[in-house]
């Protein structure tokens, strides 16, 4: 006969609610749901079940609560609900993660997508939880190898750090989130697939990720076609995933693309309730939802384990002051911005350095290595300040030593910036060392008569 666990059976028993409210459906309007009958049991955010004349069942969640009557919006279209549908309460939406998840792919309920069962933990968590207080906040981390040249050096990714890649679309956000994926230093990997199209599930399954990044990799996905209900749930459900496992002392990798999606959809969200839209077409409410999202990664508390973040921005016309791409680039620790004229030329990734920043610099690097990206940062800026001119075959060699050192080397730093290094920091480190020492030699060679000494003077700090 098999064994009752009697003290499990009389828990679970203990948490029911043996008188269960039922409302029912008293309007439709514009999408959104009023039910009368419940409004003094339900919380603002809960689950709501609504079964159909028909048998089918449709879900929603409570927006807005009025006395006698509450306001829900309906994961699907209302297409067959009539009045007096019977509605009932559900539980907040939680997620019981555990091991077994790494390597699946679930939507943002925590069903699995891939066919197979999928195992529950023993502990259920809120995916609208709370960021970990500022005051109990470990500081950031180490600085993380990232497999790319120009992250291990110039803009560097630190564990606990958020950044956003900021880009116009197909510029190759995502491309870059999947090489995060694969190869930015981590224990767990939670990607957040939001409001994209359906094909790049598979495409980031099989191709980017492949076998070895789904190893270690979470994928919590809702596509373009899924309500927006369920496309702003999945950002939560992903951030609850990540949160589960740096509660376990790990370090995770919490990738959204894109955090424009879920910007959308709780646009569409806000615009059921009735939120008007104050900010280029967004609500106001969208400040809050964007930090409270992003708050949740960084440092875990001292001795619990941190989340670094990359959230991608669909920036539309390279306009970094619409409203996602503004709040985000306040609230995260660093941007990087890809350029479109950068990725029509075919360097990928199509990072233009002078327009990124990594605020873990200059904490990240030691002294020697900050002189080093001072230096590389002002080449590039030097030639682009000349870049018109050089086209228009307007330079001539010898008559300024800056701009006859960055003409030198632009090519080889333009191709470090999108190198693959597998040999580690170090490693990236010792090759820029190397350009910008020939940087200094073609200085000195090509016009000594005009070599500015004081702003060389750093250099000669470089060991040899
Ligand atoms: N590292 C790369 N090497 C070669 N081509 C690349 C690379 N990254 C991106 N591309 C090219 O750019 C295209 C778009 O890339 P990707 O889908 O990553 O852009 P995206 O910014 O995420 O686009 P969207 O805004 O539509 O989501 C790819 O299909 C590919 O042709
Ligand atoms: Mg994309």
């Amino acid at each position: 006969m098999p064994q009752i666990d009697l003290n499990h059976l009389s828990a679970t028993l203990a948490k029911l609610d043996s008188i269960q409210a039922i409302g029912r459906v008293c309007a439709v309007e514009q999408g959104v749901l009023q039910i009368s009958g419940l409004h003094s049991h339900a919380r603002h955010g809960d689950q709501v079940r609504i079964t159909l004349k028909s048998g089918r069942e449709l879900t929603g969640e409570v927006l807005k609560l009025e006395a006698g009557r509450l306001f829900a919006l309906p994961e699907g279209t209302p297409e067959g609900v009539s009045l007096g549908d019977p509605v009932t309460l559900e539980e907040p939406a939680a997620l019981s993660p555990c091991d077994a998840w790494i390597g699946r792919v679930i939507d943002p309920t925590g069903r699995p997508l891939d066919g197979r069962p999928l195992k529950r933990g023993d502990l259920s968590c809120q995916i609208k939880a709370a960021p970990v207080p500022a005051s109990e906040r470990a500081l950031l981390g180490a600085r993380l190898a990232t497999g790319k040249a120009v992250f291990d050096t110039m803009l560097p990714v630190v564990e606990g750090q958020r950044i956003g890649l900021f880009a116009g679309s197909g510029v190759g956000k995502s491309s870059l989130l999947a090489h995060f994926a694969k190869h930015l230093e981590a224990d767990v990997v939670v990607l957040a697939l939001i409001g994209e199209r359906g094909r790049e599930l598979a495409e980031f399954v099989q191709h980017s990720l492949g076998e070895e990044g789904m190893r270690r990799t979470v994928i919590v996905t809702a596509t373009s076609d899924q309500s927006p209900l369920m496309r702003r749930r999945c950002a939560w459900a992903a951030a609850a995933v990540a949160e589960h496992f740096r509660d376990q002392g790990k370090h995770v990798l919490f990738l959204a693309d894109s955090l424009t999606r879920f910007a959308e959809a709780h646009r569409e969200v806000a615009a059921a309730t009735g939120e008007l839209p104050t900010m280029r077409g967004y609500p106001p409410s969208l400040s809050h939802m964007l930090m409270a999202l992003c708050e949740r990664a960084g440092p875990g508390r001292v001795g619990s384990g941190a989340i670094t973040a990359v959230f991608t921005v669909l920036v539309a016309g390279s306009d970094m002051d619409e409203p996602v791409a503004d709040i985000l680039r306040g609230v995260l620790d660093g941007h990087c911005v890809l350029d479109r004229d950068i990725a029509e030329r075919g360097r990928y990734p199509a990072i233009d350095l002078l327009k990124s920043i990594s605020r873990s610099l200059p904490r990240a690097a030691n002294e020697e290595e900050n002189t080093l990206i001072e230096r590389a940062r002002a080449l590039l800026s030097t030639y682009e300040k000349a870049e018109i001119m050089i086209n228009a075959g307007l330079y001539e060699k010898g008559r300024n030593s800056d701009l006859d050192a960055a003409v030198t080397v632009w090519e080889e730093l333009d191709q470090f910036i999108a190198a693959d290094v597998t040999q580690g920091i170090q490693a990236s480190f010792n090759k820029l060392k190397l350009i910008i020492r020939k940087a200094q030699a073609a200085a000195r060679v090509e016009a000594p008569a005009v070599r500015d000494a004081r702003r060389l003077a750093p250099l000669a700090r470089l060991p040899e």
